[in-house]
Parts: structure tokens; C-alpha cells; sequence
């Protein structure tokens, strides 16, 4: 069968008489298929590999199986004799499998989770475990369903594999519709089964530089729906070493990485919501933003000086377009050191980041991790260096044993590396932050090249860019079985594993860990550091904001993350939504990619169109490189400026729903940017869709994604769906795909029946606007009935939901009756905020009269499209509301 094979030379290619050798060497089969090149000629023989029942023992939900080495063949040599898998029933819909070494410790993820065994019975329990207990057949273990009996984890496709450095499990899956697993640009949101690679390796690079190549983050999760009945499972691989994942049409998937242990944690659920709820359970649950973090925020690398980064915002605020947030990147620094501010073009930065502060906006800066060390009284480095950093082991014959590594990133000189993996660190770089911050008085903080990055490793010639006189600074690794093991996932970008980063030879934690194995865990390791040093800074109460490029699972508890360094290009508008959707399941929900396009220029179209859409990330951001024009919504002139001021103001007045999209998924899981396959699990038609997404349950976004077009393809579930602007009807009844009007200046956004959306009047910022009076608009299903729900806080400080300090309330609507309740008020910001009006969508019947809280009042029968508007509804959100129609 050609879709199981799993590949015996996933490092060859080329020579065939070689390979053949090879294979059989390996104890493979060897078959080539004719004119399809991407089905391997040399697969794994299950009677040669794998491994054997030993013997087992139980305990509490829980259960140790030894397995024995065949020894037979082997790919790469060193395959463990012995292993261990146990089994913990973590709860009724999660099962961990974890194979390690039962003779040694290995290298285990440090990354704290959540997984104590909660109490369960075995009759609660949705699954049940097979695995086979002969000491004559190859080993394998199934996860299976126990109410339909789908078999959800299956390794009985063999090629099983547990060598120090090549561990290797493929899986048999449920079904094609397979979603997750990063970071990289993937070309479409349901994944292409036909023996795609996908390598997992923390690296800067590009999202255009190199297709199927690794990115900033590692994310090995990927969520499977079941069946036609909606069930999904999701499973995370707990490893962070350099891995792949090769999909197979069986369908199937391959994990190849080269170290740690095999640890999976299996999450079941009734539909794909229900699987991110448990896996973030697992994780954490994803970080509350302060309120103003959801305003739109403008930034660029390269404004050069403070004039020019002056000008930008004010050409937001003339021409009307609402902002929160203004950044400075590297080019505000004193040569690109981080803590230091260029005096000379930037001189009086603090004065206007207060300035900003005053009329209501927030100021974020970058950090890079990297630290100057051959300057004189650089406080950062002198402090820390021989402490702080990242060293070498001891080598051989070499000067460089036990020191600081050294490496080059953008300042101009040698840089260290700060080890966030030891406490120390930790709260050294907490106290550099908040040093910092009695300078500068920033309010949020972006991590950057945090994977780490390093430019130039093991490269001969001279690093000359971006300045052609820089010196040569790049760091040459020692040959070891570390930067040059045995396979190297064939798809990590790069000649060796060090290539763009630290030698894998490094050392962290005084010697606890190499780099190697925890790479892919750096920029995780910087980002709660950062998070507790801002707050430490600014006065630490405030919730403050860390945006990150390198991820892990558990990120999102601490940070939002941008999708890196896109080009102004029409298919970078279209995958940044795969990118939402993918760190939305990967519990890292604020999340946005640079609105139009980091490098290359954006015609004035494009620009539009992706602020358009860019209204509609969690984490709204337009950003661009050094040496380009600005790109900012106004620089194109009134009509891109207009239609900026649009896109935006629609956001802002949906900010009520989006906060209350954020408290759900903070306090219960779940995703804030869902795709239609996620909203509609059982609609077969939805799940490959990537062109239109949720916010949430209730609102649907379909942007414009080409040149020249002006009109959008939009799928519409069954139900009825209105015209979240106009109001009008688009679809009822059955499922159906509608053509609607998109002109330049209109973004299509639709919402669904059955839902009740608090919106606000937008404003300048997100301080203006929250405070402004609420319409409540209701879209009544076929039945006449919605819900919906507000959670408001102050939006600033920390632990508003933990302490209880916020407002909510909830809505209801039977067709003639509304009631707000509140259920929560520990937050009395709210009693000023005036419920100004309400609007129903889709009234087919008269009205005579509406009376609020038994006082009559005025209302209209909007035309053309059957809305009901109740103009002044008297009340403000401090005590309960009822409406009789
Ligand atoms: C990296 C970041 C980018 C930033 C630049 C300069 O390329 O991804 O966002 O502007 O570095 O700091």
C-alpha cells in the first residue's frame, strides 16, 4: 500500500544504486513507483523493525509497559534496547503516552503543564486503550474512541523507532481533515496529505525564504476532525527538539526528531472547540490583553528618527484613523543596543512617548535578546557577563571553553546571549526592564530574533550586511554530534542545526541543558521574564503587553505573537489568515501578521485591502522594514485613508464583543479566531475553507484577497446571516455560496442568527471609544431568539478575573421579550456607560410598541431592511435592562 509507507531514507536523495544499498542495509524494502517521486522508494519492514511486549504493571489511572528492542535492523544505528511507555489517564478525554528510557533519564521539555490525573472512573472515561501484549508481533498502541469506536492514535502502521538521536513514531489518523502544526507558511489551513514535510525548529527566517521551511516557533500540535459527526481529537507531541512531521495519504503522519523522549498527550472532544479547551487546559490558558492592546497600532523599522516616527502618528490622528499604539524598533537605540536610546535622532523620545501617554495612547519598544559585550560601561553586559549568559562547554584544545558565547546580531559588535533559563537571569532581565523603564516610559514590550537568532554561524566569508564595512563576527561551531547528528530532519533550513543560531554544543542553566535540546524553547523562556519585568516597571499593577516572535506551547499564557517577515504581496494577505487560525488552536489567540507586508512596497490597493483584513486580527498591527516608503493608511492619500478610517471604526465598535471573546478563552478556553470548519464541524464543506473566518460565534469576516476584485465568493452555513453594516438579509435556509459586493472601500462582514453583540461607538482610541454609549444589536433565529454576553473591566490592571474585579452581564431575546442581567458587578467603570440604543436585525412582524423597564419609548422601522431601531434606550449598563416588544 503505497499511502502507509514510512520512509527509510528520509536524509537520501539522489544516486539510486546507493540508495538501494542502503535501504536493504537498513533492513528495508526496496520499491519504486513509477513517475510519483514524492512516495517513498525505500520503506520500513515491519518484520526487521520496532520493538516487542516485555512486561506491564498498573496503578492509579495509569499503567508501565516494557518494550524490547527487536534488534534486527536499524536506520541510524544506537536504537535503545529497552524502552518504557506509560500510560496516564489524565482525565476522561485525556490519555498521555510517553515512551522514554527506563535504564536513564533523558532530556525532558522544562516547560511547567498542567497534568495532574484528575479523578475520573473508567465509565467516564470516552476512550479506551488496545495495544498489543505478544512478545512475538511488533508493538503497537491504539487510542480509540469508545462511543463510536474510531480509532483515534494508532502506531500499527510501524516504524516505530528509539534511538538516542532518531526517534521516530508514525500514526495512523481518523480522517484527512487534519489542521495545526508549526510554525510555518502553510499554503492552505486543512493540510495536503500527499507526503508533505513539515520541520519544526526555531529559526528566523522569513515566511518567503524557502517553502515547506521552519519558522520562528515550534508548535507541535495538530487537531484532527473525526468524522462527519463533528467528534475531533487533538495531540501534542511534547518534545523540543529539531523534529519534522511527514504527512501520508493513508492518511497518516510521521514524527521524526532528534532527541528528548516520546511524549504525547492525546485531547479528545465532542467538536474541535472542545479539543482547544482541553489542550489549553493543558498549556495554560491564553493571556488577557489590556483593553487598549486591541486598538490598532502602527509601527515600522526604519522611521529614523523621532520626526519621522512623530509625523506617522500624526497622520493617523489628522485624518481621523483611530490609533492606540505607537512602536519603535531597533532604530530608535543607540547603535541597536538594547537599553540605550540614540540621543542624537532620537533625542526627546521620552518627552513624546509621555505626550502620547497624555491624549491616550501607549508606547511599545523592542528588545532583541541579544546584548553588546565589547563596549566599555554597558551596564547590561558588564553586570552579567561570566553569570548571565549562554557558554560553551569545556572544549578541547580551545580558549573559548566555559566562556560567554559570543555571537552577531544587529548592534556593531560581538553580542551574549542571556540564559532566560536560569532564575538569575530571569530576574536580571527583569531589573534591566525596569531600569529602562525610568528613562523611557514604555507600555508594552515586543521580543524579537528571539529563536535565537545569529547571524552568520559557521559561514566562511565575511558578514557584510547590512552595513558592507562590518567586520567578520560569525561564530564557527565545533564538528560534533550535536550541530551534526545522525539525520537531521531533512527539512530544518540550513546546512547544520546551528546554521542562523548558537552552536548546539552551548550551555544553559549552568550546565543543565544544551542547546541542543532546548533551542526551540528560547524565546519561550524570555517571555514571562518580560511580561513580569514590564509589570514590575510600571508599577506592577499594570497589566501591560508582550508581543513574541519565537513560541512554544504555553506561550500564549504570557504573549501574543506576529506571523514574522511577510512581503507586501496578495498571497501573504490570504496565509496570514491560515496563521490565525493555526496559533488560535496552538492557544495563542492574540495574533496578527504585518498589515501590508513587512518587506517590499504595497501598491495602494493591496494596502487597503489588507488594513481592511488587518482590522480583523486580534493583534492589529501595519509594520515594514528599514529602507522602505512608509505605509501607513494616510500616506496613500484620501480614498486608502477613508476606507482605513472605515475598516478600523467597524473594529472599534466591536471591541465590547472581541474583550468578551478574550475573557472567554482566558477563563475557559477555546479559540477567539475560529475557522468555519471550528464553527460548523459537522459541514463537510467547511472544513478546507481559509478564505473567511469567525470572530467567535457570531460575526464572519470574508476579505478581499486578489487585485482588481470587487466582489467575494462567500459560503454561508444554513441559518440566517445578515450584513453585519447594512443589516441586510444575505442567506437563510439551507447552506449556500453568495456572491456580495466588496467595493474598494468595503470589507464584507457578516453576522449570524441566534447571537446578541454589544458594540460601541468607535473613538480615536480605545480610551475614547469604551467609554461612548453601547448599541446592542440583536440577530434573532428562525425562532426569534439570541444570546450573547459583555465582561468589561478596567482593561489596565493585573488580575481583574482572577480577584473577581470585572462586570458581566448577559442577553437574551425570545422574539418579543430582551433582559440584560447582570451577574457579576465588581467593576463600577461600567454604571457611567450608557446602553444608547438597540438595534434588531430581520423583523418580519409589526411592532406597536416597545417599552423599556415598563417606561414607553421610541423606535423606527428602518427600511429597506427590516431593523428595528430603539433609539435612546434611557439606561446604562448599572442595572438590569428588559425590553418588551
Ligand atoms: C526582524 C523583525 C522585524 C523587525 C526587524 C528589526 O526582522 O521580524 O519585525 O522590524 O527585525 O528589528
Amino acid at each position: 500500500d503505497e499511502a502507509s509507507r514510512i520512509d527509510c531514507l528520509p536524509d537520501i536523495t539522489g544516486d539510486e544504486n546507493q540508495n538501494k544499498m542502503l535501504c536493504r542495509n537498513r533492513g528495508c524494502i526496496w520499491n519504486r513507483v513509477e513517475n510519483k517521486n514524492s512516495v517513498p522508494a525505500c520503506f520500513m519492514n515491519d518484520t526487521n523493525h520496532g520493538y516487542t511486549f516485555l512486561n506491564e504493571s498498573s496503578g492509579y489511572h495509569s499503567k508501565t509497559i516494557h518494550l524490547q528492542w527487536k534488534n534486527k535492523s536499524s536506520i541510524f544505528g544506537g536504537d535503545l534496547r529497552k524502552i518504557r511507555l506509560s500510560i496516564q489517564e489524565l482525565s476522561e478525554n485525556i490519555v498521555r503516552l510517553k515512551f522514554d528510557d527506563p535504564s536513564q533519564n533523558r532530556y525532558e521539555v522544562p516547560v511547567p503543564l498542567n497534568r495532574n490525573i484528575k479523578s475520573h472512573t473508567p465509565a467516564s472515561q470516552k476512550y479506551v486503550i488496545e495495544y498489543s501484549n505478544s512478545s512475538s508481533s511488533t508493538f503497537y498502541i491504539k487510542v480509540i474512541r469508545k462511543d463510536t469506536r474510531k480509532t483515534i492514535f494508532d502506531t500499527s502502521i510501524g516504524g516505530f523507532t528509539f534511538a538516542d538521536q532518531f526517534l521516530q513514531l508514525s500514526t495512523i489518523l481518523p480522517s484527512s481533515y487534519v489542521y495545526g502544526i508549526g510554525e510555518n507558511r502553510h499554503f492552505t489551513f486543512q493540510h495536503n496529505l500527499n507526503f508533505k514535510r513539515w520541520p519544526m525548529f526555531s529559526r528566523d527566517n522569513g515566511v518567503n525564504w524557502g517553502d515547506y521551511a521552519n519558522l520562528y516557533g515550534v508548535h507541535p500540535f495538530y487537531m484532527c476532525v473525526e468524522d462527519d459527526d463533528g467528534n475531533s481529537n487533538g495531540v501534542l507531541l511534547l518534545n523540543s527538539n529539531a523534529m519534522e512531521v511527514v504527512f501520508s495519504p493513508r492518511p497518516s503522519l510521521t514524527y521524526r526528531t532528534v532527541g528528548g523522549i516520546l511524549d504525547f498527550y492525546v485531547f479528545m472532544g465532542s467538536n474541535p472547540e472542545n479539543v482547544i479547551r482541553e489542550y489549553t487546559g493543558v498549556i495554560g490558558r491564553p493571556y488577557l490583553p489590556p483593553y487598549w492592546a486591541l486598538g490598532f497600532q502602527l509601527s515600522r523599522y526604519g522611521y529614523n528618527t523621532l520626526d519621522n516616527l512623530k509625523s506617522a502618528t500624526k497622520r493617523m490622528v489628522d485624518n481621523d484613523i483611530p490609533l492606540d499604539v505607537q512602536y519603535a524598533d531597533i532604530d530608535h537605540m543607540d547603535e541597536r543596543k538594547d537599553f540605550t536610546i540614540d540621543e542624537v535622532n532620537f533625542k526627546n523620545i521620552s518627552g513624546y512617548v509621555k505626550e502620547l501617554q497624555q491624549q491616550n495612547m501607549h508606547f511599545i519598544i523592542i528588545l532583541d535578546p541579544a546584548l553588546i559585550s565589547n563596549e566599555t560601561n554597558y551596564y547590561p553586559y558588564e553586570n552579567g557577563k561570566g553569570r548571565m549568559f549562554i557558554k560553551w562547554p569545556s572544549l578541547n584544545n580551545d580558549t573559548r571553553s566555559g566562556q560567554d558565547m559570543l555571537g552577531y546580531v544587529w548592534p556593531k559588535g560581538k553580542v551574549v546571549f542571556p540564559d532566560f533559563l536560569k532564575n538569575e537571569t530571569r530576574e536580571y532581565w527583569k531589573d534591566l526592564i525596569v531600569r529602562h523603564h525610568t528613562n523611557l516610559s514604555f507600555d508594552g514590550l515586543w521580543i524579537d530574533m528571539n529563536e535565537p537568532a545569529n547571524f552568520g554561524t559557521n559561514e566562511e566569508r565575511p558578514f557584510n550586511w547590512p552595513e558592507k564595512d562590518k567586520p567578520y563576527w560569525s561564530l564557527k561551531c565545533p564538528a560534533s554530534e550535536l550541530d551534526d547528528p545522525p539525520y537531521k530532519p531533512r527539512g530544518v533550513f540550513g546546512p547544520r542545526l546551528s546554521d542562523k543560531t548558537l552552536c548546539m554544543v552551548a550551555l544553559q542553566n549552568d550546565g543543565a541543558y544544551q542547546h541542543y535540546d532546548v533551542h526551540s524553547l528560547y524565546g519561550w523562556s524570555e517571555t514571562e521574564p518580560t511580561l513580569y519585568g514590564l509589570r514590575k516597571a510600571t508599577e506592577g499593577n499594570k497589566r501591560g503587553i508582550v508581543i513574541t516572535r519565537s513560541t512554544y506551547p504555553s506561550s500564549g499564557k504570557y504573549a501574543g505573537h506576529w506571523l514574522g517577515d511577510n512581503d507586501s504581496k496578495w498571497p501573504d494577505v490570504h496565509d496570514s489568515i491560515i496563521g490565525l487560525l493555526e496559533f488560535n488552536l496552538f492557544g495563542i489567540p492574540y495574533i496578527g501578521a504585518d498589515i501590508c507586508g513587512f518587506f517590499g512596497h504595497p501598491s495602494a490597493e493591496l494596502c487597503e485591502r489588507w488594513m481592511q483584513l488587518g482590522a480583523f486580527y486580534t493583534f492589529s498591527r501595519n509594520h515594514n522594514t528599514i529602507n522602505t516608503k512608509d505605509q501607513d493608511p494616510a500616506i496613500f492619500g484620501p480614498a486608502n485613508a477613508d476606507s482605513a478610517r472605515r475598516a478600523l471604526n467597524l473594529r472599534y465598535s466591536l471591541l465590547p464583543y472581541l474583550y468578551t471573546l478574550f475573557y472567554e478563552v482566558n477563563s475557559n478556553g477555546g479559540t477567539v479566531i475560529r475557522s468555519m470548519m471550528q464553527s460548523f464541524p459537522k459541514d463537510i464543506k467547511s472544513r478546507n475553507i481559509d478564505t473567511q473566518f469567525m470572530w467567535g460565534p457570531a460575526i464572519m469576516i470574508a476579505p478581499v484577497l486578489s487585485a482588481g476584485k470587487i466582489e467575494v465568493e462567500v459560503y454561508f452555513p444554513g441559518g440566517r446571516w445578515f450584513d453585519f453594516t447594512s443589516g441586510e438579509l444575505i442567506s437563510e435556509g439551507d447552506k449556500k455560496t453568495v456572491t456580495v459586493s466588496a467595493p474598494r472601500d468595503k470589507i464584507p462582514v457578516f453576522v449570524r442568527e441566534g447571537y446578541i453583540i454589544p458594540t460601541q461607538l468607535h473613538g480615536a482610541n480605545t480610551e475614547v471609544a469604551r467609554k461612548n454609549p453601547m448599541d446592542i444589536i440583536i440577530i434573532p433565529d428562525e425562532n426569534g431568539k439570541a444570546e450573547g454576553k459583555l465582561f468589561l473591566d478596567d482593561g489596565d490592571t493585573i488580575d481583574t478575573v482572577e480577584n473577581g474585579k470585572f462586570y458581566l452581564s448577559s442577553f437574551k431575546f425570545n422574539g418579543t421579550y430582551f433582559s440584560m442581567t447582570i451577574t457579576t458587578h465588581n467593576e463600577t467603570m461600567v454604571d457611567s456607560i450608557r446602553v444608547g440604543s438597540m438595534t434588531i436585525f430581520g423583523i418580519r412582524r409589526e411592532i406597536t410598541s416597545v417599552t423599556v423597564n415598563n417606561a414607553n419609548k421610541l423606535f423606527e422601522k428602518l427600511k429597506p431592511h427590516n431593523k428595528l431601531y430603539i433609539k435612546d434606550l434611557g439606561v446604562t449598563l448599572q442595572n438590569n435592562v428588559e425590553v418588551v416588544l
